[in-house]
């Protein structure tokens, strides 16, 4: 399958299977193995790369970054970072004034991912470098250099144009830039661009692999060596994308990426925004979708808990037409969807109400950790009294399930700590959580509780939360 796309300002083809990835292939190409290989599974950014497409430059782990994903993009690996008369890029100036590498094996990485944030305007620096580790300097130094480097004018060079911009929702190319070489018309053929030809291919090809971010599928390929059959990219299908606000609702396409959602819900629901910041890294959030998230069905997934709470109704497109259920309803059991195998998910919607949502994750890190329990809770008090309730966890069941006995002690009483013990209490028999790696049985439960009752300690204006504690 051929990929064309700007690399470091040139435009290149590159002939490869659909599920190679684009660190492989940067590896297999002298001049260009500065990008480097950690973890291979997105969890260390020592593979990071800058990509431009018509939402801007964002970083992006390379590792789990199939070579299709980047048609008509622009990719800037760290051998294209300084200028072509090799003056270093302010980033990489001031890691070495601050000396922000000892090995240097993550640098690459470090210096990819900050270029990205610098020609953002990104400064918050803890954010935008949670996903890149570093092992022996430390990173006090990093986060010096990033700040040096803040007010330096960002270098023309690295302020790449994507060779080709997806059509526009209006159906025309954006204005000013040129549709490529028929080798690019050629390669657009092969993955759907509109939900009508995805919906066909995905008829005659039953159960076939879609890819969105390839956050979960990218690691079925480089950690599981699955050969994955007929596979279909959602990335250039403009109807799949995008948060529309509606009289009645909130429409949330499905491959709509996590960076995406956290912008367009934080003005409405902050709670939902917060949880999102904690999900992955900046290079897992740029890539992963929402519609991937829920799609895969996993117990301890983040955003079906907040969906739910918020009672999301999910849209399934097949040939047959468009079917929607209730969010909770999807999740029959582990590894069990109500999907067809010609259905997708084609976008999820949540009522435009005002917000009474909160979110909990507990997760072993802060940063970049899947989640022992999310908790997230829709309470609405009228007069002191619960006239709604939606509580949904992660990490409690075998699904992202709702507490309903919890819910019924709550639901019509008053807003009580007495109350809140008993819905703690009813909580035991919503679940049987199991103990793994990430926490025991019993830690999941009791912590299950006490996110309820912090939910009502902050209700009733107490501060709970550690981090924003200051000596
Ligand atoms: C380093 C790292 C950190 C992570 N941290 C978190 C975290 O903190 N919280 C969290 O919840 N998850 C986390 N994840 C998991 C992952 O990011 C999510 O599950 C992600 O949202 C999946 O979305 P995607 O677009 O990447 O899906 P993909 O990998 O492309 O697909 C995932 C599955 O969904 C299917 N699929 C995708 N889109 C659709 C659709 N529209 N219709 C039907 N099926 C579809 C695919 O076929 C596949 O089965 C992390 C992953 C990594 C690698
Ligand atoms: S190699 Fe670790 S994130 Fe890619
Ligand atoms: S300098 Fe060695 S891992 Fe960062």
């Amino acid at each position: 399958m051929r990929t064309t796309f700007l690399l470091n300002g040139s435009e290149i083809t590159a002939d490869t299977t659909p599920t190679t990835t684009l660190l492989d292939w940067l590896r297999g190409h002298p001049g260009l193995t500065g990008t480097k290989e950690g973890c291979n599974e997105g969890d260390c950014g020592a593979c990071s790369v800058m990509v431009t497409d018509v939402d801007g430059a964002r970083a992006l782990n390379a590792c789990i970054l199939f070579m299709p994903q980047l048609e008509g993009k622009a990719v800037r690996t760290v051998e294209g970072i300084s200028a072509p008369d090799g003056t270093l890029h302010p980033v990489q100036q001031a890691m070495i004034d601050h000396h922000g590498s000892q090995c240097g094996f993550c640098t690459p990485g470090f210096i990819t991912t900050m270029a990205t944030a610098h020609l953002n305007g990104d400064t918050d620096h803890d954010t935008a470098l949670a996903g890149n580790l570093c092992r022996c300097t430390g990173y006090a130094p990093i986060i010096r250099a990033a700040e040096a480097a803040e007010t330096a004018p960002v270098p023309d060079h690295v302020k790449d144009i994507p060779l080709l911009l997806a059509k526009n929702t209006s159906g025309g190319p954006k204005a000013g830039i040129a549709i490529g070489t028929p080798l690019v018309r050629e390669t657009m053929a092969m993955p759907p661009t509109t939900l009508g030809t995805l919906a066909t291919w995905l008829d005659q090809n039953p159960g076939g692999t879609l890819i969105a971010g390839a956050t979960d599928v990218g690691l079925w390929v480089t950690k599981q060596f699955r050969d994955l059959g007929p596979v279909a990219f959602l990335n250039r299908i403009p109807d799949l994308s995008g948060v529309t606000v509606t009289e009645d609702d909130i429409r949330i396409g499905a491959a709509t990426t996590l960076t995406d959602l956290h912008n367009a819900i934080a003005p409405r629901h902050p709670g939902f925004a917060e949880l999102i910041r904690r999900y992955g890294s900046v290079q897992v959030r740029n890539a992963a979708t929402i519609g991937g998230n829920v799609a895969n069905g996993s117990p301890i997934g983040d955003g079906s808990p907040a969906l739910m709470a918020l009672g999301a109704t999910l849209h399934l497109r097949s040939v047959d037409g468009v079917r929607t259920l209730p969010i909770e309803d999807f999740f029959i059991d582990y590894g069990k969807q109500d999907r067809a195998e010609n259905e997708f998910v084609e976008a999820i919607t949540i009522p435009r109400q005002y917000d009474a949502l909160r979110c909990y994750k507990l997760s072993k890190r802060f940063d970049q950790d899947i989640s022992a329990v999310c908790g997230c809770f829709w309470i609405e008090v009228v007069n002191d009294v619960v006239t709604e309730v939606r509580l949904a966890f992660g990490g409690m069941a075998g699904t992202p399930k709702r507490a309903a006995h919890a819910e019924t002690a709550l639901r019509g009483q008053p807003w009580t700590d007495a109350i809140v013990a008993r819905a703690m209490q009813a909580m035991s028999r919503d679940f049987q959580p199991l103990s793994d790696m990430r926490a025991s049985a019993d830690y999941r439960m009791q912590t299950a509780q006490n996110m309820l009752l912090r939910a009502w300690l902050e209700d009733q204006g107490q501060a709970t939360n550690v981090l924003e504690v200051t000596s």
